[in-house]
Formats: C-alpha cells, structure tokens, sequence
C-alpha cells in the first residue's frame, strides 16, 4: 500500500519473527452508505473496489482490516423513516440489512462493520467533541439567514444563481434563526494547504488533489456541528449540551477510528492502543461527491486538531461514479440500477469483473447491461471459461490429466516463419512483473485484469496455432505436446491466482478443476501472489475434469 509511514524497522537487524509480529495491517476503509433507501449498483462499486484491494492485499501476505458500513443518522434518514411510518431505529435496521445481504452476495468480504448507531462509536464521537470543547475549539454561535432545507444547510449569497435568486437545487429555502455549536475549522486553512503541498500522493487520482486544493483556497468560516433537537433528534447527543444532537459528518467521519480502536481520551497516537496504531492511518476509499468538502477538508482538519501529525493523515482514493446514459443516477429520475438483480440474473462474479474491467479507477462510467452481457461472453464464457474447459479436456484426453514440467522459456512453442507473433508468453511474464507494482499497487484494477487476459489470449492463440489435436496423430510431437499442455495449464493457474482478487469464486473454481491445493479448497490462503511464478506446477501433477465455469449469457436479440 503506499503509505507515509516510514519503515518502522530495519529487517536487517531484526529477527524473522519479531518482524512478523510488527508487520503493520493494511488498513482499508469506505464511505459509510447512508441508510435512507437501499444500496445500488454505484454502492456496490465502491465496496467491491475495496474488497477488491483487500484480496490482494491478502494476496501479498499482508493482514489486512477492511472496515466498511452504514451511516445511520441525519435528516435524510429521519425523513425516510418518517415517510415509511416507522420509528427512525427500526427503519434503519431494514436498510443495514439489505447493505449486509448485498456484500454477502457480492462476496464483499469486509473485517468489521461500522454502524454509527452503536454504542461503541457514540462513545468516541462524544470523547473527541467534549475533548475538542474542552480545549476552547468548539463554540456556541447564533446565525440567521436563507437554509436549503433539502441540503441541510445555510445559504450564503455565493450560493444565488445570477437571477439573485437560489437555484433549485436547494430545495424549499425559508428564513431561519438558530444557535449551534461550531468547530474552529478556517483556522486550520493554512496547515491544510501546507499538508497537501507536502504530499503528492495525499489524494489519489492527482487531479482531484488539485482540485481539493483549490477547494481550500477558498475555504472561509468555521463548520455548524449541531443541530437542535427541537428539529433534529436522531443523532448523537452533544456530550455538553443534551439539547443539541452532533450534526452527520462528525458523526460519520469518526467511525473511521471508532471502529478501528481509538481512544478518544489519548491525544498523541504514540498513546493509542495497540490495536489501534497496528493499523492507522488507513487507505479510504471514497467517490468524488464526498471528497470537497467532507473528506478533504472536514476530516483531514478534524485529524489534524485531535493530534494526528501529518505522517499520521490518511490517503484518500477517490473514484468516479457510475451513470445512466450519462445521468447520475437518481430515484426521482427512475433510473436507479439494482446489484441484486444483476447478481441474481448473472452472478457476483459476472457483476464483479464488468465493475472493476469497465471503469478505470478514478474516472466515471457508464453503466450498460449490454455491455456487461458482452464482456462476459467475450471475455469470461468465450475466452477464460473456453480455455480451462479444452486444456482440461485435451490434458485427459492426451495425457491421463498428468502434467509434465518443463524448464525455461518454451522456446519450442515459438509459432515459427511468423515474425509477427513473437513469444507471448514471455510478453505474459513481463506482465505479470507489472500486475502488481504497476497496476493493482496503484489501485489500477482494470489495467491489472489486462495481465491475466493476456495470458488467456496468448494461451488461446497457441491452442489455435498448435492444433493440439494435430500435433496428437503426429509422429515426433509427443514432447511439443506435453509442454503445450504444461504451458496451458500452468497460465490458467497464474490466471486463477491473478483474478482471485477480483474473482474469487471464479478463482476457487479454476484452482478446484486443476486439483490445484485442494487441501486448502474455499480457504482464501490458496491464494498468494508468490506462487504466481512461472514453473511451480509439480512434474507429474494430475488435473481434474472440466466443469463449465462461465455458462454463455443467452440473450434474445
Ligand atoms: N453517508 C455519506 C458518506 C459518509 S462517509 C463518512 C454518503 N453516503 S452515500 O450513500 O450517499 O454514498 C456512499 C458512497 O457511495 C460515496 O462514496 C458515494 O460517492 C458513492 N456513490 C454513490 N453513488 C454513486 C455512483 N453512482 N457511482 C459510484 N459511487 C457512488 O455520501
């Protein structure tokens, strides 16, 4: 993972346990979903990419926490509940419900659950807000003036349109006059900018690092914490003021912490405990809706004034967003796409790679079940699944299903008088270098995809080259077609470690059909990227029989 903080020991010196037991854990976050409507399909991205990034994390042998979850308070889901006629506790947990059955469909495999009603996270936010209090940086303020009662928020006159009037976007706008409480945030303008222009890698994709900064250039005034009860109950109670609930991004922000262990009564993280410091400071993946100005600047300052330094300050990875016809999706606009039905219609694993192959991280897309249905066929029935399915076939066929290895480049598949096809597969091992630290270490997954398909391709392609059945009824070929075979069978099991993280279910599937670690079959240490070499097969493995893997998506058109 990139990360700031500096090697905490010199492996030198150390001895191999001791390194084991400090090796630090991959800390791995999302946004918290709020809990007002049931999760879609731009949700589900977001927590696959995650779970995505923890498997190879895993992969690689690190220990790896993913935290994700709900986010429960606020107006939005006070409305919603209020809506359905049901009081605000039980609403919410109909909704968290359908989040946990969504991840556990899409096999989003997550390490502990954040749920902002609990108590556990109470306990934390009203430690840091008392201690914050305490220290004179929050205080009680009165304001008057135009609130978007949709967005929650005062208006000031940067926010009219050029008619002078505010757009719609704001809802119903009425005047207001009430007290809060505020945190001192403009103060910290200047160690935000200071902090970014520190570090380059602060914000991952870098445009919205720059776009972040420019944000913070403008930053004006302080941040309204509360909200009076009297308007608002469904909330964590102010520790100093039981009249006023704490208003959502103190809330939601902190579960980043809460749940990972913080102590809220330690202000250096040198006190924090273990648990704790083994951890953070995590990776957070967010979309670019939330990163100005809640993750950017309200988070980062929050850190920032509870005694977090500046090594301490996580990275942000920001994503795009999944759109309809190039339309956010909305409820209102009725073009909202369900996960569940397209898992159920085509499978996790199908839904999975359409989301990580279709998008490059960082950049909107659009979401298209044509399109789904076309990778998959393409990619998954006709190019994977075809593969596994004819070298498992041909390995009984020729062979009894035992692999003989061979050392080496396999300089005699090279197709010959082609100067155009050059060895692919020693392409494909120039890939599989770059899978990791190029790609999937850079949050690049569809780019990381490429290295396993370019196996597939250049496995397929030796198949239609060599003619396996040919070089069968011919006399002299039997060595060419025993390392056909082993050079078959040894891409489809890098392949197998390689989309694991993408793929598992897939991945387990390739890996139980090539006999291949069997004793650990459903167990995710099957996996790990170091026996993605070249050569690991043992001579005179035997492979199992085929079983169609990725069933072709019939479609009527
Ligand atoms: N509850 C806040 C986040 C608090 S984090 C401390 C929130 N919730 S949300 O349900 O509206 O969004 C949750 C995440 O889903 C955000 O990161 C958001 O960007 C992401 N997505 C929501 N719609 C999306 C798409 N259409 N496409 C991709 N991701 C999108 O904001």
């Amino acid at each position: 993972m990139i990360g700031l903080t500096p090697d905490v020991c010199d492996s030198e010196t150390l001895p191999l346990q001791m390194m084991h037991e400090m090796a630090k854990t991959s800390f791995i976050t999302t946004a918290i979903d709020y809990t007002n409507s049931p999760p879609h399909v731009g949700h589900a991205y977001e927590k696959v990419l995650a779970d995505v990034i923890a498997r190879y994390h895993r992969l690689k042998g690190e220990n790896v926490f993913f935290l994700t979850g709900v986010d429960q308070h606020g107006q939005k889901v006070q409305q919603s509940a209020s809506k359905a006629g049901l009081p605000p506790a039980e609403f919410v947990k109909g909704i968290t419900q359908k989040f946990i059955d969504l991840w556990k469909k899409l096999d989003v495999q997550y390490d502990d659950w954040a749920e902002t009603i609990s108590d556990r996270h109470k306990k934390v936010v009203q430690g840091i807000l008392q201690r914050l209090f305490d220290e004179g940086q929050i205080y009680k303020d009165k304001q008057a003036g135009h609130y978007s009662v949709r967005q929650e928020q005062f208006l000031t006159d940067k926010e009219r349109g050029p008619d002078g009037q505010f757009g719609p976007e704001w809802g119903q706008v009425e005047f207001r006059e009430e007290e809060n409480y505020y945190f001192k945030l403009g103060q910290y303008k200047e160690w935000l900018l200071h902090y970014l222009d520190s570090r380059g890698d602060a914000i991952v994709p870098d445009f919205r690092q720059k776009e972040l900064r420019n944000a913070v250039e403008r930053l004006t005034g302080d941040l309204c914490i509360s909200r009076p009860k009297s308007r608002l109950d469904w909330g964590i109670e102010l520790p100093f003021d039981k009249d006023f609930v704490t208003y959502v991004w103190f809330d939601a922000l902190t579960n980043y912490i809460s749940f990972a262990g913080y102590d809220p009564s330690q202000s250096t993280i040198n006190t924090q405990p273990s648990t704790f410091r083994d951890k953070w400071p995590a990776l957070q993946i967010i979309g670019k809706d939330v990163l100005v100005p809640a993750h950017g600047i309200y988070w980062l300052i929050m850190l920032h004034a509870i005694g977090f330094t500046d090594n301490e300050m996580p990275q942000l990875l920001v994503h795009g967003w999944w759109n309809v016809s190039g339309a956010k999706m909305s409820k209102s606009v009725g073009n909202i796409v369900d996960p569940f039905v397209l898992a159920d219609k085509y499978s996790a694993g199908a839904l999975r790679y359409y989301l990580m192959s279709d998008m490059t991280t960082g950049q909107d897309a659009d979401f298209s079940e044509e399109r789904l249905i076309e990778r998959y066929n393409a990619d998954l029935a006709n190019s994977l699944g075809n593969l596994l399915n004819r070298t498992l076939n041909m390995a009984h066929r020729y062979r009894d299903g035992r692999v003989k290895t061979f050392q080496g480049v396999p300089l005699e598949l090279r197709p010959e008088g082609n100067d155009e096809v050059f060895d692919l597969l020693t392409r494909c091992r120039i890939g599989l270098g770059r899978y990791g630290e190029d790609f999937m270490d850079m949050y690049s997954v569809s780019d990381g995809l490429k290295v396993p398909f370019s196996f597939v391709r250049g496995a397929n392609f030796l198949i239609d080259y060599w003619q396996p059945w040919r070089l069968a009824k011919k006399a002299g070929e039997e060595e060419r077609l025993s390392l056909l075979l082993f050079v078959l069978i040894e891409s489809l099991r890098i392949v197998a470690i390689l989309i694991s993280p993408i793929m598992p279910k897939a991945a387990h599937g390739i890996f139980d059909q090539l006999n291949w670690k069997i004793e650990l079959s459903g167990k995710e240490e099957r996996f790990s990227l170091a026996d993605a070499e070249w050569g690991r097969l043992p001579d005179g493995h035997v492979v199992g029989k085929p079983v169609p893997l990725f069933p072709r998506i019939e479609t009527s058109g």
